[in-house]
């Protein structure tokens, strides 16, 4: 991080945030993180100033010792950070922006602009906003630039979808260039879309998918743009099968989760590595764990919040709150929650009870899947929820014979060699 900070063309906010934030040596590991406040309509500077600063530094290390392009993904969802994280992955010269979990109309366009540094808005969606009701955020960059700069490049925009509607939709009704689509199907990790239609569970809990939501990548050729096929297509048959369909490649993201070079806590990978060989590996559609409301792949392993006991044990907190729903009160005041804290909580905000059963508290959990859970009270320490497509019990196919590990050179080489 100090590397990439050396870099950012702002040094005074750098220093800023080294200086509040860097702890010589690191922290104990008994010691909590320092909380920040949470993101609100009108972000305190503070927090858009480490939004651009975070993107910034991913980006520059993602480009490092290479002239590939680089993109970067963001979740519609969680939209108030958008505007300065789009802007601080800009100044790095990020190449691509990804969007999915929801339709992304308007990054296009904000695009456009930061892109000239000129000032954004993004309308944030409010539940219960009637029309008239003035959500819109604004981000400036005039107001964090240190010294003028020259244009920069305005990256291409990809929306990541799954139905053929989405990608008209995107289309015709987007402010602003579309330059393609990473079109995501149901065995994809992360977050899936929902099945169409009427939602409806297998014996398991699971959501099931079926013809309706098939792409057709006829029409999806019909529409002129490149597109990548996401979704169990890390192997080189699946490669070669996009490429015949027309695609101009694949998304893959299960087997590079797994490499050595991944962020995944060790101890979580080799689990679950030692699970896939000795075929044991499981990974479930849940459609209750994300606040989202999206189903969330989860592989299953135990001393994570995969466990029914570990997940009954976790003190219901909500406190960096990304995925926070923003709500119109009756009172008509502007306020934030999420299904994942405390119920009594959820449901004095106007929320149902019945949408807090089994949400997970995915932005603590995804940070302790990493490596970086917070300690509460010195005593309980997050657990993790690894997140994998269904294409993890294949994942071998990357271990040379009787290695124990696989990089994520062997996964591309793999991908475009085979
Ligand atoms: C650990 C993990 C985290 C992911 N996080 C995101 C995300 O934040 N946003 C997103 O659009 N897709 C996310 N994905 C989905 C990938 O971008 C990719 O589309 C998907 O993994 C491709 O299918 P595969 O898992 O079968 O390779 C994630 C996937 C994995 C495995």
């Amino acid at each position: 991080m100090r590397r990439g900070l050396e870099h950012f063309p702002f040094p005074v906010m750098a220093e800023r945030a080294w200086s509040k934030f860097h702890v010589p040596g690191g922290k104990p590991a008994s010691a909590p993180y320092k909380t920040l406040p949470t993101h609100i309509r009108n972000t305190p500077r503070e927090l858009s100033e480490l939004c651009i600063l975070a993107n910034f530094i991913e980006v520059f290390l993602a480009r490092e010792g290479h002239d590939n392009p680089v993109g970067i993904n963001y979740l519609e969802k969680v939209q108030i950070p958008h505007l300065p994280s789009l802007y601080g992955a800009m100044l790095a010269g990020v190449s691509y922006v990804l969007m999915g979990a929801g339709l992304p109309l308007k990054i296009p366009g904000a695009l456009d602009l930061l892109s000239c540094h000129k000032p954004a808005t993004y309308t944030l969606h409010v539940t219960g906003a009637e029309e008239g009701d003035d959500m819109a955020m604004t981000f400036a960059p005039s107001e964090f630039m240190e010294c003028d700069l020259a244009p920069l490049v305005r990256p291409k925009f990809l929306a990541v979808i799954a139905s053929n509607v989405l990608a008209t939709t995107m289309l015709k009704r987007a402010n602003g260039r579309v330059d393609g689509f990473v079109i995501e199907g149901p065995t994809a990790g992360g977050h899936n879309a929902p099945p169409r239609g009427k939602l409806q569970l297998n014996e398991a809990g699971e959501p099931i998918y079926g013809e309706r939501d098939q792409v057709d990548l006829g029409k999806i050729r019909d529409l002129g743009v490149p597109f990548w096929l996401a979704g169990g297509y890390g192997s080189p048959e699946k490669v070669r099968e996009s490429l015949a369909a027309g695609a101009a490649g694949v998304q893959v993201g299960t087997a590079f989760a797994y490499c050595a070079e991944s962020g995944l806590r060790e101890d979580y990978k080799q689990a679950l590595l030692a699970k896939v060989l000795s075929g044991n590996a499981q990974v479930a559609t849940d459609s209750l764990a994300s606040p989202t409301g999206f189903p969330f792949k989860v592989a299953q392993l135990e001393g994570t919040l995969s466990d029914p006991d570990v997940y009954s044990r976790r003190p219901r907190v909500c406190d960096l709150g990304y995925l926070r729903e923003v709500y119109k009160g009756p009172d008509g005041k502007i306020g934030y929650r999420c299904p994942g804290e405390p119920a009594t909580v959820y449901v004095s905000k106007g929320g149902k009870q019945e949408n807090t059963i089994g949400r997970v508290c995915l932005c603590n959990a995804l940070l302790a899947t990493i490596g970086h859970p917070q300690v509460r009270r010195g005593q309980y320490v997050e657990r993790g929820l690894v997140t994998s497509g269904d294409d993890l019990t294949g994942i071998a196919r990357f271990l040379s014979h009787g290695e124990p590990l696989y990089h994520a050179s062997d996964v591309v080489n793999k991908l475009l060699n085979g």
